[in-house]
């Protein structure tokens, strides 16, 4: 056991090395921000690219042994610094990808130009996921600086944002290279800022595009309409039958049927989570929910698969009423999985339903993910809650989050290592919405809590 504390792992000195690297660290920000790496969009594929070679440079200059992997969608980057073969190694993972971004979102600055003010920067992909990044990276210098008995790998995605498609098959064929002996993930949000928060678990999902063709170009809908079939409409209906709007029950037969609901004592653990109301209905802008109980909004957002309709695209969005009867309609639309759910099972439930309700739309499943179900008892966990607690002054509470990372699962079913959790962002970081930001508090806890973090993973004993 290592009882002692070397003497560079002081709070006093952690801080004197933020602070002197401040400069550098928001320099580096602001460069990865500045390229627009939206994965989605085939138009950036450039820089999508550009991004993965910049964060090479950037591990290279730093010493590491840096490979980029073709994916066959957008390249993946590691980087080793390997100390000694008989340390353990943590590998790192992030992603540099980015989602959609416009102006006309409602930004208050250019999405991907990188705004500072004082301890706030605003740009997109600044908390999801480049901040955290980063931060990580920072933490993990100071660590191999100061003597700790451990290797750091860097595993950067850049496809998370549209599911990770190629992840998995990526990992397989690198399994030697990426082999490790646990995880570390920083892409996930607190409770809020006064209330650190780990995954117990992260949902999956299942994507959908719900498409329908019934004419060929727009028609006047005084010389047609009433005869006209119109599929703006009947995608609509559809999906008004697959889900009730104002309660959000989904009314697919069997889409509940493999769900476990949260039993008694997590439920009496989410009252204990930090978790308000007022304040979730302040960081997301929202003007009003479907519930307010802050139980039954946490059982909704963590616990419980969903059915969202993102976009329907169809028809005539200007000024004015144009009169004319649209040719086709699509529904993008998705379901949040939780664990013990099958998205396979769920692609067959949705088509068979849509068959049968209008048996003319085509539905395209995306890449589905399945739910996670993480660690929250042993010697890593309990690293990660003496490192967060090291470094803000408050343990973490382990509560599911929403959200989805398509390589975790993979992570552990390929290289059969662990995954745990150390995320950074909060809920007014704003992730995916207009004006994300990161901030240097949680920068500099974050730096602080990694390098915690490295320098008592490497005091864990192997089990034997
Ligand atoms: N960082 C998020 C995942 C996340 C969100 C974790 C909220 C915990 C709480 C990630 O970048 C993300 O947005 N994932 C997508 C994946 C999807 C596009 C396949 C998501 O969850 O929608
Ligand atoms: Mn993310
Ligand atoms: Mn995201």
């Amino acid at each position: 056991m290592t009882t002692s504390m070397p003497s560079g792992f002081s709070k006093k000195s952690l801080l004197d090395y933020t602070a002197s690297q401040r400069g550098s660290f928001e320099k580096t920000l602001k460069e990865l921000v500045e390229i627009p790496s939206v994965s989605a969009e085939p138009r950036h594929q450039p820089e999508v690219a550009e991004v993965v070679s910049r964060a090479a440079d950037l591990m290279q200059q730093m010493g590491g042994e840096v490979r980029v992997l073709e994916t066959g969608g957008h390249p993946l980057l590691h980087a080793r610094f390997e100390q000694s073969s008989d340390y353990p190694t943590v590998t790192v993972y992030n992603h540099l990808d980015v989602q959609p971004a416009d102006m006309s979102d409602g930004w208050h600055t250019e999405p991907f130009r990188f705004v500072q003010k004082e301890d706030r920067y605003w740009g997109r992909g600044t908390t999801d996921d480049k901040g955290p990044a980063l931060t990580a990276l920072w933490g993990a210098k100071y660590a191999l600086a100061h003597q700790t008995p451990i290797n750091v790998n860097f595993l950067w995605e850049a496809e998370e944002e549209i599911g990770s498609p190629n992840f998995e098959s990526t990992v397989k064929r690198h399994k030697e290279l990426l082999e490790t002996d646990s995880v570390v993930v920083s892409d996930t949000v607190w409770v809020s800022r006064t209330r650190p928060a780990c995954p117990a678990g992260l949902r999956g999902l299942q994507g959908f595009r719900f498409f329908l063709e019934t004419g060929e170009t727009d028609q006047h809908s005084g010389t047609s309409g009433g005869a006209a079939r119109n599929p703006v409409a009947e995608i609509c209906q559809l999906v008004a039958d697959c889900f009730d709007a104002k309660t959000g029950d989904v009314k697919i037969p069997g889409f509940y049927d493999d769900v476990v609901e949260p039993t008694k004592a997590e439920l009496a653990d989410l009252k204990k989570s930090g978790f308000s109301t007022a304040t979730f209905k302040k960081d997301h802008q929202f003007k009003s929910l479907r519930v307010t109980d802050p139980v039954e909004i946490m059982k909704r957002i963590w616990c419980m698969p969903t059915f969202e309709v993102h976009g329907i695209e169809g028809g005539y969005h200007g000024p004015g009423v144009k009169t004319i009867v649209p040719p086709r309609a699509t529904a993008i639309v998705s379901c949040r999985l939780v664990p013990n759910m099958d998205a396979r099972k769920i692609v067959k439930l949705v088509r068979a339903f849509v068959k049968e309700k209008n048996p003319d739309v085509k539905v395209q499943a995306e890449h589905g993910l399945p739910a996670y179900q993480g660690h929250t008892v042993g010697p890593h966990p309990d690293a990660i809650r003496a490192a967060m607690n090291f470094a803000f002054d408050k343990e973490p509470v382990f509560v599911r989050e929403g959200g989805s990372i398509g390589a975790v699962v993979p992570m552990e079913k390929v290289l059969k290592a662990p995954v745990f959790f150390l995320g950074l962002s909060l809920p007014e970081h704003g992730y995916h919405a207009p004006n994300e930001n990161y901030d240097w508090q949680q920068a500099e806890g974050g730096m602080i809590a990694f390098a915690d973090y490295f320098r008592r993973v490497a005091a864990i004993e192997p089990a034997s």
